[in-house]
């Protein structure tokens, strides 16, 4: 990312890539060292890391805890992308082909259960125990909301569903990275709220930016599948919006009553929606998360790190990928 915001973190987010890498380490089966590999190459935006960085350089924590802890917050993002591109069936991220493309399920899933083994390793040597079972608090939070997403969300066109699974599946991990730069940086309990609301605003607003470029993305530009969610049944917010304003929209009934499965009507509903005013709608409630991302970081205005945090925050819905 060339993003001013980024410039401060750039050598904190290398030393993170670089521990990362040195996770394979020599002693592990190759095709796991390849899998490692093929995973760091394709990269990745690497915004958890930059809170990270950003929260912890704010409030003078060590450097080398913050390189541990981004390095355990990417490790588990990457687990839960692994394990989330072959739930989903997805083909490509980052611009290339995912591990489940290549390799058997068994072979995935335990490579993403290896990443999660590491990502708790580093996470410990944080040596902070409330930093570890936060750590783990959100691993189940995660896994919650992917079996919730698989089981009881297909189809159902209702804002607290969706709310709650965008919280599980996405902000309980921009939060953690947050309020863990923060456990490490202050002990000041106000501070470290603070810390957590930012997380969790900016969080909300990424997914449900994620989920409107689902609509509105280009594959070339986000490097995934695009207008994938409603074929799985998936009913982020601009399909609710529209869905609430057109109630007898028949794509929008058949949705309802399971039809998820029907691509041609689908895609028809996509070229609705994407006609409407739903995506602005969408995208009008992730700014306001990220004004109040802004207003819990108002108090630390004169800090040198608060440009930076404010144009993380600004980046976040002005993304096109
Ligand atoms: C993808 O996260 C999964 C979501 C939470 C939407 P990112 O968009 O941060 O993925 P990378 O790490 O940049 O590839
Ligand atoms: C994000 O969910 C995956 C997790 C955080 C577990 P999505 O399925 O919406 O993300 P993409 O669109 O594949 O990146
Ligand atoms: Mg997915
Ligand atoms: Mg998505």
């Amino acid at each position: 990312m060339s993003t001013p915001f980024f410039a401060p973190v750039q050598d904190g987010v290398k030393e993170v890539e670089q521990l990362m890498r040195s996770q394979a380490g020599n002693d592990h089966h190759p095709d796991l060292r390849a899998a490692l590999e093929h995973l760091l190459v394709a990269g990745g935006k690497r915004v958890r890391p930059t809170i990270v960085f950003l929260i912890g350089n704010m409030l003078a924590a060590p450097h080398e805890k913050l390189v541990t802890l981004g390095a355990a917050v990417e490790m588990l993002h990457t687990a839960t992308l692994v394990h989330d591109d072959l739930i989903d069936g997805s083909l490509l991220r980052r611009g290339i082909p995912t591990l489940n493309a290549r390799w058997s399920p068994a072979a995935t899933v335990l490579t993403g259960d290896f990443l999660f083994g590491r990502a708790a390793k580093l996470a410990a040597e944080a040596d902070y125990l409330p930093l570890m079972k936060l750590f783990a608090e959100t691993l189940t939070v995660i896994v919650n909301g992917e079996l919730t997403q698989m089981f009881a969300a297909k189809g159902i066109i209702e804002r607290k569903n969706y709310y709650s699974r965008i919280y599980a599946k996405t902000a309980s991990l921009f939060e953690m990275s947050a309020l863990s730069a923060a456990m490490i940086g202050t002990e000041d309990e106000q501070i470290r709220a603070a810390m957590k609301t930012y997380g969790y605003e900016i969080g909300m607003a990424f997914q449900i930016v994620d989920d409107v470029l689902d609509f509105t993305g280009e594959q070339a530009t986000i490097g995934k599948p695009v207008g994938s969610d409603l074929l799985n049944g998936l009913v982020t917010l601009p399909a609710i919006y529209y869905a609430e304003s057109h109630p007898d929209d028949p794509e929008v009934k058949l949705l309802a009553e399971g039809g998820w499965g029907n691509t041609e009507k689908m895609e028809k509903l996509v070229a609705s929606i994407q006609s409407s005013n739903a995506v602005r709608h969408a995208m009008d409630e992730a700014t306001e998360h990220v004004e109040k991302a802004l207003e819990a970081i108002k108090p630390f205005h004169t800090s040198t790190e608060y440009p930076a945090l404010m144009g993380l925050a600004r980046y976040i819905v002005d993304r096109t990928f």
